[in-house]
């Protein structure tokens, strides 16, 4: 590709043709370092983000950065935020406030900003006030970009070498050399940017962007946009790829995959979405997340429960198990309606996990509506649940409704459900003692430097006696002993 043309209108064509140009300020910038430059991605928040970090080191490498396993020493440092919460919003600030200490020392970092936090103006305003010291902000939607930006930035060679703003883009809008990039919306998906896996054997694949459900506790519509669905046919050729590349397990991830395929020119539901992928060659099992309560049909049931790919589990969050509350939530399922699909998922999927979110302290929130919550944990037995305390969410309808709930009170509602769920997933998790199951194993067990740890279909972590080459493959393991959450188990040949 030459490089003295213009950069191309199309993309990936015009990521390509940055991430050259960016391949040459890194050669300038390693001849002065005399050194190799380096990156470090941090991720905060969801899978979608963990995803999303995949596509940053891929392009960083592509690059040819390699990568420092520590923040503090890497040239290049990403944060990828997370802002669902306020105490995401507060580790940034921290780990930046750290970072400035250090970048004294190290004059020569970059540090960019990107992810759902940097979609909100208020982020960004605080970020440009109290740490000019970041050189790039973008957001969700531009994730892709990243070698462009970096050229618009140039890399500090401890002196400006003028390669700064070379090449202007529509959204960005410069001063204090820090290179901000924020769409607020778009319907783009851009296809075969590179990524680099974290593991070998599994892949995190997006089949959607966006959320249309406007929960009104929830700030995700407003940073991550529109819902838009990725075509099956891309959907299927990354898949395929990844098996080819040794890829065994993958995980299918939108804000809610029930509601695959609306808006697409030709209609495919999420359900026949899965059934194309379970025909792929070399995919041994397919996950998802996450699943909206209030769309998931009888189809998928059915997809599932036929299925031998598929996992045995589903992560379904509840929020709350009032119905009153979940009215106001905007979550369009009552307490009665959760309850009836869960046990009719446990019934059509026999030893199915589900898994779930609850949020305690949602305004107005009383003891009675938490009594509610724990019926509901009663009556489904939850093999797992994320909880949190509500956190008010700028812009969203719940900050402004009234009977906000104070702190001490959410703390000790959410007490009553964090026993309530450790119980149920304990008790869960001890029902398979000992049954021999499959495990996929990832990785060295931190617990034995003779044991292995994996996973099973229902995502429960066991750990057994086995060497490194297990890992990426699947096997029989007898579940012998639950300890609480994760099991160690004998393998059986
Ligand atoms: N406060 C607390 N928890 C929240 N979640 C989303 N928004 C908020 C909020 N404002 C939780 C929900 C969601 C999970 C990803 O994060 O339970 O399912
Ligand atoms: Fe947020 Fe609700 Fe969308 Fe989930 S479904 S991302 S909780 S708005």
């Amino acid at each position: 590709m030459d490089i003295n043309i213009q950069p191309p209108e199309k993309e990936p064509e015009r990521q390509f043709y940055f991430m050259e140009l960016a391949a040459k300020l890194r050669e300038e910038f390693e001849a002065k370092k005399g050194g190799r430059a380096t990156y470090h991605v941090t991720t905060f928040g969801c899978q979608m983000n963990a995803r999303d970090s995949e596509k940053l080191a891929g392009i960083l490498e592509r690059i040819g950065f390699i990568e420092d396993q520590s923040e503090e020493s890497a040239d290049f440092v990403i944060f990828n935020t997370c802002t669902v919460r306020d105490n995401a919003d507060q580790r940034l600030y921290g780990r930046l406030g750290h970072l400035k200490g250090e970048k004294y020392r190290n004059p020569n970092r970059i540090i960019a900003l990107c992810g759902c936090m940097m979609q909100e103006e208020s982020a960004v305003e605080k970020i440009k006030k109290s740490y000019p010291y970041v050189n790039i902000i973008f957001g969700t939607h531009n994730i892709y970009k990243l070698a462009e930006l970096i050229c618009i930035q140039g890399l500090h060679t401890g002196e400006n070498t003028g390669t700064g703003n070379a090449f202007p883009t529509t959204a960005g809008i410069y001063g204090c050399g820090m290179v901000i990039d924020i769409l607020r919306g778009t319907d783009e998906v851009v296809e075969d940017i590179p990524s680099v896996r974290k593991y070998p054997f599994k892949s995190g694949v997006n089949i959607m962007f966006g959320c249309n459900n406007f929960c009104s506790y929830c700030i995700v519509p407003y940073v991550r946009g529109r819902e838009r669905s990725r075509k099956p046919k891309e959907i299927i050729r990354e898949i395929e790829r990844l098996a080819a590349d040794g890829v065994v397990e993958i995980m299918l991830l939108g804000q809610n995959v029930n509601s695959y395929g609306k808006g697409l020119e030709e209609e495919v539901s999420f359900a026949e979405l899965l059934k194309e992928a379970e025909k792929v060659e070399g995919i041994k099992r397919i996950r998802f997340m996450t699943s909206h309560p209030k769309d998931l049909s009888d189809e998928l049931i059915e997809v599932m429960s036929s299925s031998e790919k598929i996992c045995r589990h589903i992560h379904l969050p509840l929020q709350s198990g009032s119905s009153r509350i979940l009215k106001m939530m905007n979550r369009h399922y009552t307490k009665e309606s959760f309850i009836e699909l869960a046990l009719k998922i446990r019934e059509k999927i026999p030893d199915i996990a589900i898994t779930t979110d609850i949020i305690i302290g949602f305004p107005t929130e009383t003891k009675e509506d938490v009594n509610d919550t724990l019926e509901v944990i009663d009556r489904v037995g939850f093999d797992g649940a994320f909880t949190f305390i509500y956190s008010k969410r700028a812009n969203t309808p719940a900050a402004i409704m009234e009977g906000q709930v104070p702190p001490e009170e959410s703390r000790r509602q959410f007490d009553r459900v964090l026993t309530a769920v450790q119980e149920s997933s304990r008790k869960r998790a001890a029902e398979r003692t000992g049954r021999t199951e499959e495990v996929l194993v990832e990785e060295m067990s931190d617990h034995d430097p003779d044991f292995v740890s994996g996973r099973l279909s229902s995502n429960l972590v066991v750990h057994f006696k086995g060497e490194k080459e297990l890992i990426g493959s699947i096997v029989r393991v007898r579940l012998d002993e639950c300890r609480g959450f994760y099991y160690i188990g004998e393998r059986v040949i």
